[in-house]
Order: structure tokens, then sequence, then C-alpha cells
């Protein structure tokens, strides 16, 4: 079954065209990166799948649930970490794990769950200090613990390692691999080529809002006769 499939969407906002007959689909437990230069129409994409923004034309179906028409039952099964997310300052990390466990589900569960976001997280001690002494990458590990712990069907990160070091980088795929390993379907956003190319099983590249090339890492170096997805990204957006 497809986790994804998003077939033909356009958008306007501000009455200009930023999404031009978007399609592409995710594989039931896949790794998909969306790639593409700042102001492609990665973030606006997300936003559409994750019913933030409202779906203009063309249709988006995530296991068997279409939008817009079943946007609450889709919501259920998806987790969004917006590329801008914050926490809110006055909690400590675990109280705002807790905060958002608490609607989701009550007692045991919602027990579960923060621990499984506090494990996620691997902040150590600091989960017990305010969010407002946190790193940017402390807080990023927060809010990927957040938006995995509820074990959603299909995750959708703009930018999860965006502003993260090397150490936290790789802790943070580390993660999204593992829980793409136990079935979760991943759908994120990079400007990081070699992320890509070493996370996903497959890629899109969108430019001035059209998909401009799809396949696998492997099958965009061949028939871009690239060494490396960097590469394909610089022939691409070239045009
Ligand atoms: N609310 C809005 N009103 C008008 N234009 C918008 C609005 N939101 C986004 N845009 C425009 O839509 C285009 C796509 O933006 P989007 O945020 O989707 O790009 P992106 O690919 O995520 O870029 P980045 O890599 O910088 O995050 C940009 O030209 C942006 O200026
Ligand atoms: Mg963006």
């Amino acid at each position: 079954m497809s986790a994804l499939v998003i077939d033909g969407i356009s958008k306007h906002l501000s009455g200009v065209k930023i999404l031009d007959n978007v399609s592409f689909e995710v594989q039931e437990g896949e790794i998909f990166g969306l790639i593409g230069p700042n102001g492609a129409g990665k973030t606006t994409t997300l936003r559409t799948i994750a019913t933030l923004l409202q779906l203009e034309s063309g249709q988006i179906r995530i296991f068997d649930q279409k939008l817009p028409e079943d946007a609450g039952e889709v919501r259920k099964i998806i987790s969004y970490l917006p590329e801008d997310a914050g926490a809110y300052k006055n909690m400590k990390g675990r109280e705002y794990l807790e905060f958002v466990a608490s609607f989701f589900s009550r007692g045991k569960e919602a027990g579960e769950m923060v621990q499984r976001g506090i494990e996620i997280a691997a902040l150590g001690d600091r989960i017990s200090d305010r969010v407002d002494t946190y790193s940017k990458g402390m807080m990023r590990r927060l809010l990927v613990g957040r938006a995995l712990m509820s074990k959603p069907q299909l995750a959708i990160l703009d930018e999860p390692s965006s502003g993260l070091d090397v150490i936290n980088a790789r802790q943070v795929r580390h993660i999204i691999r593992q829980a793409s390993d136990n079935g979760l379907s991943v759908l994120f956003s990079s400007h990081n080529m070699l992320e890509v190319e070493l996370m996903c099983q497959r890629i899109a590249l969108i430019h001035k809002g059209r998909i401009v090339a799809a396949g696998s890492p492997g099958e965009l170096k061949k028939s871009y006769g690239a060494e490396n997805i960097e590469e394909v990204f610089t022939q691409l957006v070239r045009i």
C-alpha cells in the first residue's frame, strides 16, 4: 500500500502560483526526501499534506484516507514537524512532552508516549530543564521526540536536521531510520544532499513549484550522469 499519494496538486498563495501540478508517491515504510532550492515549494507541499493549508486542486491520499474529506482521520495518523517549530518556553522538556501527549491519550498510554518521546529526544538530565535553556539542536531533538512519540503512520518532517551539528544530525537521522525500520513511513525535506542520499529510498526534486525529477538516488545519478545528488540538483536547478 502507498503511505501517501499526491496527485496533481496546485496551490496559489496571495494570487501567486506556488505549486504547479505536484505529484509523487511515498510507499509504506519508505523514507522519501523532498529537495529543492529556497522558495521552491517544499514547505507549502508539506503543509498541504499536513492539512494546514487547504487543498486547492488535485488529490491527496494518506493510506486509505483522502483529503480534504477525511482531514480529521488524517490528523490522527500523521505527525508534522514544522521547519520553524518551537516549544512552550516556560515548560520543562518533559512537561512539554506530557502536554502534547495529553492531546492523544490519558493515563498509562500517555505515560508510555512521554517515555518514548524522552528516549527519542535523548536529552539525558536536561529533559527536566526549561525549554528556554535549550540550544537549537536540543530543541530540535525534543521536537523530533514530540513528532515521533505518538507512533504516527506517516511522519512529515520539514528539515528535521536543520541547524544541527554533525553528531546531533547523525543522531536525528538514526532516530528517523530506526522509526522507519519499525514501519514508519517518512516524508522529509532537506538541504543536505548527503543526508538525502544516505537516508532516502527515493527523492523528488521540486523547482519553482514543479516536480522536475523523482527516483531513487541511484536512478537519479544515472539519469543525469552525476556522481552524487548535489550534482543532480545543480544540473536541474540551473534550467
Ligand atoms: N503565505 C504566503 N503568501 C505568499 N507567498 C507565500 C506564502 N507562503 C509561502 N509563499 C511563497 O511560496 C514559495 C514557496 O515557499 P515554501 O516555503 O514552500 O518554500 P520552501 O521550498 O520550503 O523553501 P525553503 O527551502 O526556503 O524552506 C516562496 O516563493 C514563498 O515566498
Ligand atoms: Mg521550507
